[in-house]
Formats: structure tokens, C-alpha cells, sequence
């Protein structure tokens, strides 16, 4: 964490509550309520998140971090809206298990005057932060500066910066006649306008079911911040599509996976995408925070065998489960799901039961090798408490330039050749191994949570229009994505000023 996203924020108790509560002998086991450290962009007001999030670093009363759990009932939070009768906010606090916590909450209506209070020993602090949007709220800042300012957006993305920079500009008039003409046939497109913070579209090619992602974003977006007018296509396929070489004409396709001899821009897959959108709704159980909480047993407990479970989506994939079989003292590999190669039982076994994701944490070594493209487990990998194996691989997610081999995962060649020898570097360098998983972890926590996502969108569309040297259109058969509608919850958006947020 870097200290401009740290809020040391006082829990304010009074001294005669401090004393009777936290008798000296017991002082270095209870958290310190005037120590303990909460943040976090679920604090902040003008952070609007599919689910709003902020830390509770427990702190005890020498000033020490805890390192591992004061117990999971240690910090109760209620959010409520007193001016209110009803409020409809789901609170999660999820337990890291490190001596922090993440609290989640999910807001269904706009409230005029929110209250977090955290109870520690049942004294409850209040965090009072005035009027809070929900998600669905249809109410853009229209300041785009101001917005990352609220989110605490980096300055810069180095893949987006690096992505751009083969486009002196970028003509919409052109490439909206163009890409149609060279991708438009075989493959599966959209072509998306953005005018006055409308969304429109046009699809191309027969398998555009993925679009939902990607509609969902942009209106999820749109509702938070007023986008620059721009217009792009968005490749719905797996594969990236830009084979050109940088000397020769190349077009701006945005796609959900990158690698090494493509040149298409690469966004935050749509797994993650979706995640971060509906991370306390119906259908989505995994998610950054979710798995945070389910890390397994800690470390020293952990399974010192390396673990992979997934489908035949490639060779080398059938390669691991055959090393598997030949060494299971090493390595637990299996299939789940046979669909690309012929089941071959004798060679890859039987198909094993679907194990839950959180299981996967039971296991100290966690394998990352490539499926169709990139393994989209990778953020999920990161953020549990194992150390993660990486396949070399061509291909890339928005963020795997960031991460280092030895500092954030354990590099493993494309063909696996030396993976037995690095599972057995692991567990012959236990504390290194031990470094490498927690680094990684922190990367996750600092750079893959759901408002980074926000702001990797946001910047990339911003540095995109930035480009372009001919107006945005919405074109001939495109038709306007609509916002939905919440009769149930109506949200009366008034923002005066660029500041303020008046409901
Ligand atoms: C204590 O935890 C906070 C929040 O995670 C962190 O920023 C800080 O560096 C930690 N302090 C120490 C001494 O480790
Ligand atoms: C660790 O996992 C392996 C592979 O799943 C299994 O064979 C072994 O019994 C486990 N070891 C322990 C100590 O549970
Ligand atoms: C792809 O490029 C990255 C970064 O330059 C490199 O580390 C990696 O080895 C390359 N992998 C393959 C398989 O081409």
C-alpha cells in the first residue's frame, strides 16, 4: 500500500473506555482502538463501486500491526442512513487472516447521508459521510479530472501508454470504414460510439454474446464519470487480432487479451470486468475480495504439493497432467473438463469433481499455465496466500507487465521443462517462496482491486480520445445501449458545482 492511499484515521474512544477495556496484561493481544488503521476508497464519498470497500488494519497498543487474525468477530460494522426508515445495504467484513480485514458493502439506492460505524468492543465509531450514489445511480461527475482524483487513479498506465504509442492519431472517419472491412467478416466485433456520454453500437459477426461485458462497463462507467466522446471496436473473441507489423498500417482494436506478436489494446478481461461489477450480486461468488477471505490455512499448514486443476484448452495442459501422473508426491494436476483433445484416459486419467476455488488455497504451490490465451485465474492466484508458478507465455492480461519474475511469481518455461525443478526450488527455499507469495499478494491488493479497474478503463479510453483527429459519429446502424431503469430505487442526481454532491 502506498502511503497517499493510507488514511490513519483515529477511533476515538474515551481513556476511561480504553483503560477498562484493555487491562495491561491483555494490552499487546487486543487491537488498540486509537491505533488501528482504516481506509480506503469505501470512505470516500465520491467513490461510486458496483461494492464500495475500505481496510481495517488492527493495530495493537505498543503500535504493532497485528500479523494474524484478532478474531473474526473483532470489528462489527453497521452502515445506515438515520434520515432514513429502511436502508438496503449488504455489509461483508471479510477476515485476511493477516491482522486485516476488508469490508465490502453493496448499496441497492442512493442514501443522503451515510453512516459507517465500526463497533470495536461494541463502541461504535461513525464514519459520516453525507450523500453516497449507488451504482446504479445514473449521475456522471462531470469533472473526469476530479473523478480520478476521488479514485486515486495513477497517473499513468504503462501497457495503455505502451498499447497507444504505435498511433500517431487515430481517425474514427477511417477506421470505422476500415476495421469492418478487414475484421468485420470472420470475426466477432463491436463498434461502439460514445456521444455525450451515450453509449451506442453496432455488432459485427455471429458470436457477440460476450458484448454484455463490455455494455455493462461502459454504462457502469458512463453513470460514474462523463467520458470524452470516442469510438472503437472491441474484439469479443479470445485471440488478439492486430498481426501487422508496426511499419505497416495498423488499426486500434481493443481486446480483452494481449501478446507478444499482436498490437491490439489490451483491457481488463472481461472475468475480472464482470467480477468487479457484480462482486456482491447474484451470480459472481468469486472476486477480489471474496477470495481474500478464503485463502486457506496459513502457510505453514499448507500442502506443500503444487496444485492445477482446469480443462484440456491446450497442449501443455495435457503435458502438466501427464507429469502429474508420473510424479503426484510433486504435483496435483487434473482435468475437470475435456472438450479440445480426444480423452485418452490411460495417458490424463480420469476427470476429477470441480474443486472450489478457494480450495485451490489449501495447496502451497499454485500453477498458472496458459489456456485458449492467458489463464484468467492470474489476479485470483495472486491475491490468495500461495505462491504462483507462471508459465512463460506470449500472451498477457493488462496488468502482467507489471509483475516481475522472483519478486511476484516463480517463472516456469513456456514448455514446462523445469517444472518439477522450481516446485522442488520452492520447497527447498521455504521463506523465499513464502516472500514471493505475499508480494504477489500485495501487488493484487494495490493493483487489481474493482476502482484500479475503473481507472484502467477510464484512463485508457481518456489517452484513446486523445488520439483521435476526427469527430466521433454514431453510425449508420448503431443503435443506443440503454441505461436500465430502477423504478425501485430512483436516485435524484445533483451534482452543483464540481465539487459538491447535493441529493
Ligand atoms: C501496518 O499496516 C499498514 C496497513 O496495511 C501498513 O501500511 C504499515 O506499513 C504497517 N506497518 C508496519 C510497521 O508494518
Ligand atoms: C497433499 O496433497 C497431495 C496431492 O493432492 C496428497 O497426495 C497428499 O496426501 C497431501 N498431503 C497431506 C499431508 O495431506
Ligand atoms: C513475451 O514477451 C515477454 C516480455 O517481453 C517476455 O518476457 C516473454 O518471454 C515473451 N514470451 C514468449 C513466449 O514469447
Amino acid at each position: 500500500m502506498t502511503m497517499a492511499r493510507l488514511r490513519r484515521l483515529l477511533l476515538i474512544f474515551s481513556l476511561s473506555l480504553l483503560k477498562h477495556e484493555f487491562p495491561g496484561a491483555l494490552g499487546g493481544s487486543s487491537p488498540s482502538a486509537a491505533k488501528t488503521l482504516v481506509w480506503g476508497p469505501g470512505l470516500e464519498p465520491n467513490v461510486v463501486l458496483p461494492a464500495r470497500f475500505f481496510y481495517i488494519q488492527a493495530v495493537d497498543t505498543k503500535g504493532s500491526n497485528f500479523t494474524t487474525s484478532p478474531g473474526e468477530k473483532a470489528f462489527e460494522v453497521n452502515i445506515v442512513s438515520p434520515t432514513e426508515q429502511f436502508t438496503r445495504i449488504w455489509v461483508q467484513v471479510l477476515d485476511r487472516q493477516d491482522g486485516s480485514f476488508v469490508v465490502r458493502y453493496r448499496m441497492y439506492a442512493t442514501y443522503p447521508d451515510l453512516h459507517i460505524h465500526i463497533l470495536h468492543k461494541n463502541k461504535p465509531v461513525c464514519f459520516c459521510l453525507g450523500p453516497v450514489y449507488h451504482e446504479g445511480c445514473n449521475c456522471p461527475q462531470p469533472s473526469g479530472d476530479l473523478w480520478e482524483k476521488h479514485m486515486k487513479c495513477p497517473g499513468s498506465f504503462a501497457q495503455i501508454d505502451k498499447d497507444l504509442s504505435v498511433f500517431n492519431s487515430l481517425d474514427p472517419d477511417l477506421i470505422s470504414t476500415e476495421v469492418p472491412v478487414r475484421f468485420g467478416q470472420r470475426q466477432s466485433l463491436c463498434h461502439y460510439t460514445i456521444k455525450n456520454n451515450k453509449v451506442y453500437v453496432k455488432t459485427f459477426g455471429e458470436h457477440v454474446g460476450f458484448r454484455i461485458f463490455m455494455d455493462a462497463i461502459l454504462l457502469s462507467i458512463t453513470r460514474k464519470v462523463l467520458l470524452p466522446d470516442i469510438e472503437f471496436f472491441v474484439n469479443l473473441g479470445d485471440w488478439p487480432l492486430e498481426k501487422r507489423k508496426s511499419t505497416d498500417k495498423i488499426h486500434p482494436i481493443l481486446s480483452w487479451c494481449g501478446s507478444n506478436n499482436t498490437r491490439d489494446i489490451v483491457m481488463p478481461t472481461y472475468d475480472l470486468t464482470e467480477s468487479v461489477l457484480e462482486t456482491m450480486g447474484r451470480y459472481v461468488s468469486l472476486d477480489m475480495m471474496s477470495v481474500q477471505a478464503n485463502t486457506g490455512p496459513p502457510w505453514h499448514q499448507k500442502n506443500f504439493s503444487a496444485f492445477w486443476r482446469g480443462r484440456d484448452s491446450r497442449q501443455e495442459r495435457l503435458e502438466l497432467v501427464k507429469l502429474s501422473r508420473a510424479h503426484p508426491q510433486m504435483l496435483d494436476a487434473a482435468f475437470t473438463n475435456f472438450f479440445f483433445f480426444k480423452h485418452d484416459e490411460s495417458l490424463y486419467g480420469p476427470l476429477v469433481k470441480h474443486v472450489s476455488f478457494f480450495d485451490f488455497f489449501k495447496y502451497k504451490y499454485q500453477i498458472n499455465i496458459d489456456g485458449t490465451v492467458a489463464a484468467y485465474r492470474m489476479p485470483y492466484l495472486l491475491a490468495g496466500d500461495s505462491v504462483v508458478l507462471k508459465q512463460d507465455s506470449g500472451y498477457y492480461e493488462h496488468f502482467y507487465s507489471q509483475l516481475q519474475p522472483w519478486e511476484h511469481y516463480i517463472p516456469i518455461r513456456a514448455d514446462l521443462g523445469d517444472l518439477l525443478e522450481k516446485i522442488q526450488w520452492a520447497k527447498d527455499h521455504d521463506e523465499e517462496a513464502r516472500r514471493i507469495s505475499q508480494k504477489g499478494q500485495q501487488f493484487a491488493r494495490n493493483h487489481l482491486m474493482g476502482d484500479m479497474v475503473f481507472c484502467y478503463y477510464y484512463k485508457l479510453f481518456q489517452k484513446y480520445a486523445e488520439l483521435q483527429v476526427t469527430e466521433p459519429k454514431v453510425r449508420e446502424g448503431m443503435e443506443l445501449v440503454e441505461q436500465p431503469t430502477d423504478d425501485l430505487f430512483p436516485c435524484y442526481c445533483q451534482r452543483t458545482g464540481s465539487n459538491t454532491v447535493v441529493i
